[in-house]
């Protein structure tokens, strides 16, 4: 018979430590160590995709028509160690902003210690990432210029709802990609494995930021919230263009002026990017972060 031990502890004193709480419990029972649960030993296998070709920024362009399995195979893979780097970007962005949001609080609240764990989910993960890049035998994919200065003055003004609706965009543009790559066959083992690892630890962040994100509009008056809904929109127009390097073409063996052109006309991939991001896009829509001006980004980002 199971033993009931009591937990005085685990009593929420608020509802936002009762969320933190369970995710708590749903930490403690499954998170890996990437280290130890990634095949880093095997080598790289240049007969798999990177990603899903149905993700790759060229899919159903001329160009792609036109480049053989090979070069498919390797542009997915350039492109996926580029999502894995700028994911690498965007954790170093939301590890900085939780910390400061958690400064100065009550370390025994559940809220408190579930920030101090997600933080230790995003510094594994990217040493995940990194790792991975190297595997696929990318080089180190950074942001534009003006992107990593922008992260940089939001990583450290953003708060509230400002900071975690922008981390819930982040997580959520991935996660619809990286579940269907931790699927596919085609995509080279350990990168399912990585994706597999991410999707699951990343599922409970998201739903921390949606309460965080909740919890802050809730005493957001309408001048802060029309500002934020704003600042939300750039800072997810800067995300989701900086998540495939336009130098991936170039490494992957490809006229990167081409690939860029058609890259950005590509209907499909923009369907794919507006299809993924409907849940976030109702989510933003009910918490009153879709205001005119907002949408203005999103649909010049494709979101919606
Ligand atoms: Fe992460
Ligand atoms: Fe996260």
């Amino acid at each position: 018979m199971a033993t009931s031990i009591s937990r005085p502890e685990s009593k929420s004193r608020t509802p936002e430590d009762g969320i933190a709480r369970r995710l708590l419990d749903s930490a403690a029972q499954l998170s890996y160590d990437p280290l130890t649960e990634v095949d880093w030993e095997t080598p790289l296998d240049e007969d798999f995709h990177g990603a899903s070709p149905e993700w790759s920024t060229l899919y159903g362009t001329p160009y792609w028509e036109e480049l053989s399995e090979a070069q498919r195979k390797a542009l997915t893979r350039q492109e996926a160690a580029s999502v894995a780097s700028t994911g690498i970007w965007f954790e170093m962005i939301l590890q900085q902003m939780v910390l400061r949001d958690i400064y100065a609080k009550d370390p025994t609240d559940d809220t408190f210690q579930w920030a101090l764990t997600e933080i230790a989910d995003e510094c594994r993960h990217s040493i995940m990432f990194a790792r991975g890049a190297k595997k696929l035998q990318a080089p180190a994919y950074r942001p534009h210029r003006v992107a990593v200065e922008l992260g940089r003055v939001f990583k450290t003004v953003a708060f509230g709802e400002a900071a975690y609706a922008a981390i819930l965009v982040a997580e959520e543009v991935l996660d619809v990609m990286q579940r269907d790559w931790m699927r596919d066959e085609r995509v080279v083992p350990f990168v399912r494995t990585i994706n597999n690892i991410h999707v699951v630890e990343e599922s409970r962040h998201m739903k921390f930021a949606r309460e965080e994100t909740r919890r802050h509009l809730a005493r957001a008056g309408r001048v802060r919230r029309q500002v934020h809904a704003l600042l939300i929109a750039v800072a997810s127009y800067v995300i989701v263009t900086s998540m495939v390097s336009r130098k991936v073409y170039a490494n992957a063996g490809l006229d990167e002026e081409r690939a860029v052109r058609e890259a950005k006309a590509n209907e499909h991939h923009k369907s794919m990017m507006r299809s993924s991001c409907s849940g976030l896009m109702e989510f933003l829509t009910s918490v009153g972060l879709l205001t005119r001006p907002a949408l203005y980004f999103y649909k010049r980002a494709d979101l919606i």
